[in-house]
């Protein structure tokens, strides 16, 4: 058990104004990550040495893409999105695991299957696929090519809390301790108290009961899986929406079960956009932090006026949380998929956008959002 120390609170007095001006937007609290991009060589090379070594004991390969601001003991790609290079070769498969973090597999290179439970899904190139948090899972090869996924993971945010958890040694299908996904219909019994919840004040303000609190409705998260060949199919219609168009050429990756929040998961969404050559961004900002995985054609972002190149097969943190972006398609078409942790902070009521610089900043999720120009075009 870990043992804990006396210790005593810090006293940080903050009294008065904290912006030194009054036209800073709040921009002075900003301490914004750089950009980076892992190179295409980058990753076929570790993917490569991975590929190499002797088999680990769990027969997971994994190398973490690691932002050199990360702090100490998180695996930081954003501060609060991990994004790790996972290999497996013909014929391999890992140990089962489970964790309370929500997970999304893009495989980039071969393919294989994924175990949840009773449950397999076949994964192939560009497959995006979700794994909820606390799902015992394994991956396996069985194919004869290597299997290379990019894994993104919300477990920095959780190391950050300091409630990241892992374990290596699940309940497996079958055993007693493994089906917790049980859900209160199945039992035969509706998660209902008997000392109900009931408003206290005529604005809106209630009470709950502890046998309420502590048996909150259950939402079961389910594992979804998006295929290439589909997603590929509606994206390549959007191509032809005019160079009059001012929205994103995208789908967002959706389930339905994060309602208002727009995600993939619960914390992430995915989307995948195509780009046709010579279409330029406005810049834009948002508080969620985005990753790009580019896997057709080349271009640029411009990440507070900094320039950025890149092409198909490299991975970049394109949109640190709230810096000014926007990305331009030099050789189209351009396809990429993004990671951003938007429902992570619709939920936190928290998610800061602006689509026009000149415009002004919604709190997406509780504000008007904004339009796009769609109908005009079509
Ligand atoms: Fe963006």
């Amino acid at each position: 058990m870990t043992e804990l120390k006396d210790v005593e609170a810090k006293l940080v007095e903050k009294s008065g104004r904290q912006s030194p001006d009054t036209n800073t937007w709040g921009d002075h609290s900003l301490d914004l990550w750089e950009p980076f991009i892992v190179r295409k060589d980058q990753i076929e090379a570790e993917a490569e040495r991975l590929a190499a070594l002797p088999m680990p004991n769990n027969g997971v390969r994994r190398t973490y893409f690691v932002h050199p601001r990360a702090e100490e003991g998180t695996l930081s790609f954003t501060p609060g999105i991990s994004c790790s290079l996972d290999v497996l070769n013909p014929g391999e498969e890992t140990a089962f695991v489970r964790q309370n973090a929500s997970i999304i597999d893009f495989p980039i290179m071969g393919g294989g299957k994924v175990v949840m439970g009773e449950q397999s899904f076949s994964i192939k190139q560009y497959d995006l696929l979700t794994v909820p948090s606390m799902t015992v899972h394994k991956y396996v090869n069985d194919t004869d090519e290597v299997q290379v996924r990019l894994r993104y993971s919300n477990s920095p945010m959780l190391e950050r809390l300091k409630v990241h958890w892992l374990d290596e040694d699940p309940p497996l299908p079958g055993q007693a301790e493994y089906d917790v996904t049980e859900t209160a219909e199945e039992a035969g019994e509706a998660p209902q108290s008997p000392f109900g919840t009931f408003q206290l004040t005529d604005d809106g303000a209630y009470l709950k009961p502890y046998e309420e609190l502590i048996n909150p409705e259950p939402i079961e998260i389910k594992p979804h899986q998006w295929p290439w060949e589909k997603v590929k199919e509606e994206l390549d219609k959007l191509a032809a929406l005019g160079s009059k168009y001012k929205g994103r050429r995208l789908y967002l990756l959706y389930d339905p079960v994060t309602g208002r929040t727009n995600g993939t998961n619960p914390n992430f969404f995915s989307c995948i956009t195509i780009r046709p050559g010579g279409i330029v961004d406005r810049p834009h900002r948002h508080a969620s932090a985005a990753i790009n995985y580019y896997f057709g054609g080349e271009g640029h972002s411009v990440v507070q006026g900094k320039r950025y190149e890149w092409k198909a097969g490299d991975l970049m943190l394109s949109a640190p949380g709230w810096a000014i972006h926007n990305h331009a398609s030099d050789v189209g078409p351009v396809y990429e998929m993004t990671i951003q942790d938007m429902p992570f902070m619709i939920n936190n009521d928290s998610l800061l956008w602006q689509e026009d610089l000149k415009g002004q900043i919604s709190l997406l999720g509780s504000h008007a959002g904004f339009e796009t120009n769609r109908e005009k075009v079509a």
